[in-house]
């Protein structure tokens, strides 16, 4: 017993490097698009960028919602989310084109997207989620690593946050009130969204005009 223990501890640590390097990994490539946006097109489509290894404790939680049994094996199997990594950008149609490069890298294999920009959930909740995996080289072996990867705007985000707590301190149960002004407020943020995005393409244009007459 005691030596099983033991043996998922450090399988356990093994399997927390490949995903810290996971993440590693992600955000170098997305600080070099970022940069590299930069110096093309002069701006950065990437506002921030956050990353997470998820707890034990919430990674047993979420194989007892699926009703398995909590093993290193089913971990892997099940839980796609156990590196996470969040990316912020200023603008809707930035979200696509760094989904677009970061798919088209040839080490990267999508497993699965959830657009929910173009179907938002019932609450209200918008962003783009990509399921991915990516080689790790390791001293004596290759091992493919599960990310998960959200994308979305400095407003859907705000707005994700606000609903996460909100969702927490009700248990899951918010009051149907609470949740259609949350609603409601999910589709300011669209709609301030899509404002955004058109007055930038607008000034963007207004800047191409008066550098072509120089
Ligand atoms: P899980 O089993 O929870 O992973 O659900 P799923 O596999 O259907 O994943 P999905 O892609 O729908 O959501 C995964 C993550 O997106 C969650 O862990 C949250 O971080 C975020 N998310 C999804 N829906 C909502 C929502 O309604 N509100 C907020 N605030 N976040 C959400
Ligand atoms: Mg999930």
């Amino acid at each position: 017993m005691e030596n099983t223990v033991t043996n998922q501890v450090d399988t356990w640590n093994e399997l927390s490097l490949v995903y810290k390097s996971a993440l590693r990994e992600i955000n170098t490539k997305l600080e070099i698009l970022n940069e590299e946006f930069q110096v093309v097109h002069k701006y950065n489509p990437i506002e921030h960028i956050k990353s997470r290894i998820k707890t034990p404790e919430s990674i047993v939680k979420k194989l007892k919602r699926y009703g398995k049994e909590s093993t290193i094996e089913n971990m892997v199997k099940y839980v796609n989310d156990i590196a996470g990594i969040r990316v912020i950008c200023s603008f809707t149609n930035d979200i696509y084109r760094i989904a677009d490069m970061l798919s088209n890298q040839s080490d990267i294999r999508v497993l699965e997207v959830k657009d929910y920009l173009k179907n938002p959930k019932p609450s209200g909740y918008k962003s783009y989620h990509m399921i991915i995996t990516l080689p790790i080289f390791l001293s004596d072996r290759i091992v493919d690593a599960v990310v998960e990867i959200q994308i979305r705007t400095v407003a859907m985000d705000f707005w994700a946050s606000l609903e996460h707590k909100i969702n927490y301190k009700f248990e899951g149960n918010i009051p149907v009130g609470i949740r259609n002004e949350l609603v409601e407020c999910a589709h300011m943020v669209s709609s301030l969204d899509d404002k955004m995005l058109s007055l930038n393409e607008e000034v963007r244009k207004l800047e191409n005009e008066s550098e072509e007459s120089v």
